[in-house]
């Protein structure tokens, strides 16, 4: 074969493409119950504000960047996440402006790009829904994105999921535990993967989300960061869990968790699956509050919660647990139409009925009767109607309920005036 798609992306085909229709028609649904408002922003940004927000010393912009300089010499990156560039977009439009609801709600659907390994669930192509709070330090927020992206999964029939939660408290509460951190790892500093070693100086919490084997054994015994949280990071945690608790949300606390993303503090949050497609437990989504972020980006000091959740693993796991999605893959009517003469009958019969209203398709290549009756039941189609020469001599059609045989000759008159009718009356 001579071209082949770029390795880490996906040709999203017909028959596959109606399950991504109907999971974002699901997410469209819930976002509208909690009033978010869809929001879309360019598929590349500068790097700068890829960079700034997402954090240098990050996998995700030290290795997974697909940027390159453009024609005018501007350093431009694929988008590999949807909240720098929404917290770029609402600073840029002063959304935070008096004419604007509080908070500001926004979601997102669309591609993103990291340049990583590709594995089942993991693309360098992917696709992200997720939602971006603006304004309101209120824990209860961070709550309901939590619950939205619940809901979002268990209507799709997903329910073997782990909600897991931690923070990583305010500046202060992260300088204290920085400290604390490079004190324990000071004595292991020899052993460290190079990367950490890297990271040891610039950002010591990135090593807690280090891949490399001896450094997750080095991690085990770290100091967590929940015993160094400030009062108002602890009653802020505290909130959040009997929140949860109130819901009667089941959820798991991971002091080790810190995310593949810089710009985080206090909640953070991932939704894990265990599904065996995977053969890790990994994150379905993951979200969690953003304070310095448009600060940090040129806007006014406006805390921010959300989360963002793979489309691709979201398919994978409703896969995993018997995928009972209950997608319409029938059509209406289907025209059969025998001999050649029948063409512009059959030409003009499918659009009246279209425009009527109904799903319709039709023969285009003459083939016999038994063959078009063949496509019809493929398509699961509701209703044929069928003409042959006879039928046009006397101007009507054979309209035939396909599932109770039941048959009713037509006249044409009849379906340009009121198809609907027509089909109310044979499928009844
Ligand atoms: P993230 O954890 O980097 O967070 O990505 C969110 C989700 O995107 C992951 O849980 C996963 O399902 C999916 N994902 C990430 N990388 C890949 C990949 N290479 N292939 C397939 N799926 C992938 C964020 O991106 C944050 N912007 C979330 C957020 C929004 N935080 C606050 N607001």
């Amino acid at each position: 074969m001579k071209y082949q798609r770029p390795r880490g992306t996906a040709d999203i085909l017909p028959g596959e493409v109606e399950k991504w229709q109907f999971v974002e028609n699901t997410a469209r649904e819930i976002f509208k119950k909690y009033q978010f408002k869809e929001i879309r922003t360019p598929m590349f940004e500068h790097y700068e504000v890829i960079a700034r927000s997402v954090g240098d010393t990050t996998d995700i912009v030290s290795k997974e960047m697909y940027d390159f300089y453009d024609k005018g010499d501007r350093h431009i990156t694929l988008r590999p996440e949807g909240t720098a560039p929404v917290v770029r977009a609402f600073v840029e439009n002063k959304l935070y402006g008096p004419e604007f609801p509080k908070p500001y709600k926004a979601y997102y659907i669309g591609p993103m790009f990291r340049y990583e390994r590709p594995k089942a669930g993991r693309l360098r192509q992917f696709h992200q829904l997720g939602v971006e709070v603006f304004g309101g330090e209120n824990p209860a927020t961070d709550v309901e994105v939590m619950l939205l992206a619940l809901d979002f999964y268990t209507s799709l029939g997903i329910k073997e999921l782990k909600l897991v939660i931690n923070s990583l408290g305010d500046k202060e509460s992260r300088q204290k535990y920085r400290q604390g951190l490079i004190d324990y790892l000071t004595p292991h500093y020899d052993e460290l993967s190079q990367d950490s070693k890297n990271r040891f100086e610039k950002n010591p919490l990135r090593i807690l989300d280090s891949k490399d084997r001896q450094d997750k054994i080095i991690v085990a015994n770290a100091p967590s960061i929940l015993d160094f949280l400030s009062e108002k990071s602890q009653n802020h945690f505290d909130t959040v869990k009997a929140l949860l608790d109130y819901s009667g949300v089941s959820f798991e606390i991971d002091h080790r968790m810190v995310r593949g993303l810089d710009y985080y503090n206090d909640t953070i949050f991932e939704i894990m699956s265990e599904a065996k497609v995977f053969g890790e437990r990994v994150a379905l989504g993951g979200g969690g509050r953003y304070s310095g972020l448009v600060e940090e980006i040129g806007g006014p000091e406006t805390p921010g919660v959300g989360f963002g959740l793979g489309f691709e693993r979201t398919l994978l796991a409703i896969e995993a647990e018997g995928d009972t999605l209950p997608l319409e893959d029938s059509i209406d009517v289907y025209i059969v139409g025998l001999g050649e003469a029948t063409n512009l009958d059959s030409f003009k019969l499918v659009q009246a009925i279209r425009h009527a209203g109904f799903s319709a398709d039709r023969d285009y290549m003459n083939r016999g009767a038994k063959a078009q009756f063949k496509t019809a039941n493929r398509l699961k189609a509701k209703v044929v109607v069928t003409i042959g020469t006879e039928e046009i001599e006397q101007q009507v059609a054979r309209v035939k309920n396909m599932a109770s045989s039941k048959e009713e000759i037509v006249p044409w008159t009849d379906i340009y005036q009121d198809f609907a009718s027509i089909y109310q009356k044979i499928t009844n």
